[in-house]
């Protein structure tokens, strides 16, 4: 590939050309070549742009080349390209995003406020590393939306949001519109990899975006990354590319990376096309990580993008594959956060909510104020106790502060400013909303509504709740569509959605009233969205065992515990046969979560909905691939090499399914290596001083019967 070193007179002289003129005369070979040419000149050209942020030619002079591209692949329609620069431009239209299962799972940082904590993460790190020398790179924390990036041969061939880190949206014919990704790489790249890095808004795009929205009578986005993840979501990639996002890689992923170091691979995707920002620094001490940090921690507000701490990483990839990854997060990296900034301003109300639980939340209504560059209007007030301890009254002035949570939070409170005869803000004793009388469990933080059959928003918070992505994913039903078919007296219950007719709720309407700032909004149920809803009913009977009791909404039976009983108990029968004892046994589930499933099964209602589901069809017991057997159960095994018969990731998963954990490091708890070639020198020396035992792939697979 030339394009970067591409001859500028060459340019000039294009200009001595229409593009109408040249095409009258091309033929094909001719055309072909043509087509080249400029696919690599605005390559070219693009990267000065919005990589390097210089320009050589006017946007004139740009625009005439892409049109002249355009024409002679309408032309020439045999040799366009899907990744030609003219695709920027999103030509057909997404209706929904398909899903698409990370490689490598997309997990987050472990982060930290505070300095100490960062020395006792390098302590980690340096105990951990048992004495050899070791680097830190630190990087800005940019604050949009992680992307994954697949390039095969070069090119760019899928682009998924991080999702719930396993399974993201596939959102590359919105990412193609993002000038800065290069669709197709300059140099010495690995035949295929996966780049991870932050799509964002810059400032200043945002600042102008609102600006726009307002005088249109649409509402202002909160923040540059709330109007990042909008975009990134639109539909449409023409109106993507309207929005001008911008996107940062920082991360390599994969076996087999080109260089021995995070920086270097850094720096040779930067060779290669990528956008990596030139303020990232090596560190050989954690003392040379704090002045990093003090100094953009008050430089920040001079760069036109947001960050909101620094990243700091191990350098070499070796010493990062040998300490590995907790459940969520590397051990080998942390994010450092920026203190959250405070607001002062009045309290005018408190709100008291009811969710799908019964659980009554205050939400404090404040004087809108500027907190980080949003509007601040509301703050969660979390529970009882909380506000007690603030000694809230009505009018009092309170400090709010934005920290990890979206919904910010009251800090404390000015007393010095509270005015004369000012009321206490007590907690209610009846349900804001079907007037029952509130209770609360002894050690409990939380009043309840105890009506959770006619309460209405405990009904229509279950159904959500049911139909949410991660349990029965229906997703054409959203909150507001919920809440149409329930006020019509459509549905009451999960198990009524399985009754739902194509005719009970054809033609339904719903007007949502205007909200402050924003339009009213109408809901109707036409042929397409109620023919949608019946389809993607049906279609959720095929879920899972294990999300559909997610789904029920027992309490304390999240995706894990739900993953844990559906391979523990089998089917729905034997769960609700079993009792307290049996309940207690299984690894991980303790006695609040035992008492909560022998409640939930005690209650006739429940077992009538589960027999509604059971009848309408939905999976009521593990299927048998997701058996898991007990070859390894107990067993820490880790992974190291590179190997024949399969690749790490299915010896990994080959692995959780005989009931084996996988484990980053090693160390004395590792029941053996799984070694294939090229197993790292540090993690061979260091299982052979633990005696840990080394098993080669052959080995593996016979001892687990392959
Ligand atoms: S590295 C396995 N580097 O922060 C390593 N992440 O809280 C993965 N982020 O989801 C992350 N700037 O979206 C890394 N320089 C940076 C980053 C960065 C922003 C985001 C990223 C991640 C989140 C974790």
């Amino acid at each position: 590939m030339v394009f970067w070193s591409i001859d500028t007179r060459e340019t000039k002289k294009l200009y001595l050309y229409t593009h109408q003129k040249i095409i009258a005369k091309m033929n094909s070979t001719k055309a072909k070549e043509r087509i080249l040419f400029l696919t690599n000149l605005l390559n070219f050209h693009n990267h000065n742009y919005y990589v390097k942020n210089s320009s050589e030619i006017s946007d004139r002079e740009y625009d005439m080349l892409l049109k002249e591209l355009e024409s002679l692949e309408l032309e020439f329609p045999q040799f366009a390209d899907s990744n030609s620069p003219s695709q920027r431009v999103g030509s057909d239209i997404t209706k929904n995003f398909q899903q698409a299962e990370h490689h490598f799972p997309m997990l987050s940082l472990s982060n930290t406020y505070s300095e100490g904590e960062l020395k006792d993460f390098d302590n980690r790190v340096k105990k951990l590393l048992e004495g050899e020398n070791y680097r830190y790179v630190c990087e800005l924390k940019y604050d949009g939306l992680a992307i994954s990036l697949l390039y095969e041969e070069g090119r760019l061939v899928r682009a998924v949001t991080r999702g719930d880190g396993k399974v993201g949206d596939d959102v590359t014919a919105n990412v193609k519109t993002i000038k800065s990704i290069p669709l197709i790489l300059n140099g010495d790249f690995p035949e295929n990899f996966e780049i991870r890095g932050e799509i964002f808004m810059p400032k200043s795009d945002f600042a102008e975006l609102n600006i726009i929205r307002v005088s249109d009578g649409d509402s202002p986005f909160a923040n540059p990354r709330n109007a990042a993840a909008g975009s990134l979501k639109l539909q449409d990639p023409k109106e993507v590319d309207k929005r001008r996002l911008d996107c940062f890689l920082y991360y390599l992923s994969g076996e087999e990376l080109p260089y021995p170091t995070h920086y270097e691979n850094l720096m040779a995707a930067k060779r290669w096309g990528f956008k990596v920002p030139d303020f990232i620094s090596k560190s050989d001490s954690i003392e040379e990580v704090f002045e990093m940090i003090s100094y953009w921690n008050s430089h920040r507000d001079e760069l036109n993008f947001e960050i909101d701490g620094i990243v700091i990483k191990v350098d070499s990839i070796e010493q990062q594959d040998s300490l590995g990854f907790t459940a969520k997060s590397p051990r080998w990296a942390i994010a450092y956060k920026f203190a959250a900034e405070q607001a002062l301003t009045p309290l005018l109300s408190v709100d008291f909510q009811v969710g799908r639980t019964g659980a009554v939340t205050p939400v404090a209504n404040l004087k809108p104020v500027q907190l980080s560059g949003t509007v601040v209007k509301r703050a969660s007030l979390h529970n009882a106790d909380i506000i007690a301890g603030l000694d809230l009254h009505y009018g009092d002035f309170v400090y709010v502060e934005k920290g990890g949570e979206i919904i910010p939070k009251i800090i404390s409170v000015k007393k010095d400013l509270r005015p004369e005869n000012a009321r206490e803000v007590t907690f209610v004793s009846n349900c804001p909303e079907c007037g029952s009388e509130l209770i609360r469990q002894e050690g409990e933080a939380a009043f309840y509504c105890p009506n959770e059959n006619s309460c209405p928003p405990q009904i229509k918070g279950k159904i959500e709740y049911f139909i949410s992505r991660k349990a029965m994913n229906i997703d054409s039903l959203g909150g507001g569509t919920v809440e149409l078919l329930y006020d019509n007296g459509v549905i009451k219950t999960p198990a009524d959605l399985y009754d739902l007719r194509y005719e009970d709720i054809l033609g339904l309407e719903k007007i949502i009233p205007a909200e402050e700032g924003k339009k009213e909004k109408r809901i109707s149920l036409r042929e397409k969205s109620a023919d949608n809803i019946i389809k993607a009913v049906e279609d959720s009977k095929k879920i899972p065992f294990e999300r559909v009791l997610f789904a029920l909404g027992i309490r304390y039976v999240g995706e894990t515990v739900a993953k844990i009983v559906a391979r523990h108990f089998k089917t729905i029968e034997n769960l609700q046969a079993s009792d307290f004892e049996t309940l207690k046994e299984v690894d991980e589930i303790g006695e609040k979560i035992a008492y909560s499933i022998i409640e939930y099964f005690s209650e006739q209602r429940n077992i009538e909905q589960i027999n509604r589901l059971k009848k309408a069809g939905l999976q009521m017991e593990i299927a048998p691939e997701e058996l898991v057997g007990d070859l390894l159960s107990g067993k820490t095994i880790v992974v190291s090499g590179v190997f024949e018969k399969y690749d790490r990731k299915t010896l990994k998963s080959l692995i959780e399914k005989e009931g084996g954990k996988n484990s980053g490091s090693i160390s004395k708890k590792t029941s053996f290596v799984l070694a294939g070639d090229n197993m790292g020198p540090a993690k061979y020396e260091k299982a052979n001083s633990l005696n840990i035992p080394i098993v080669s792939e052959d080995q593996f697979l016979k001892m687990i019967g392959k």
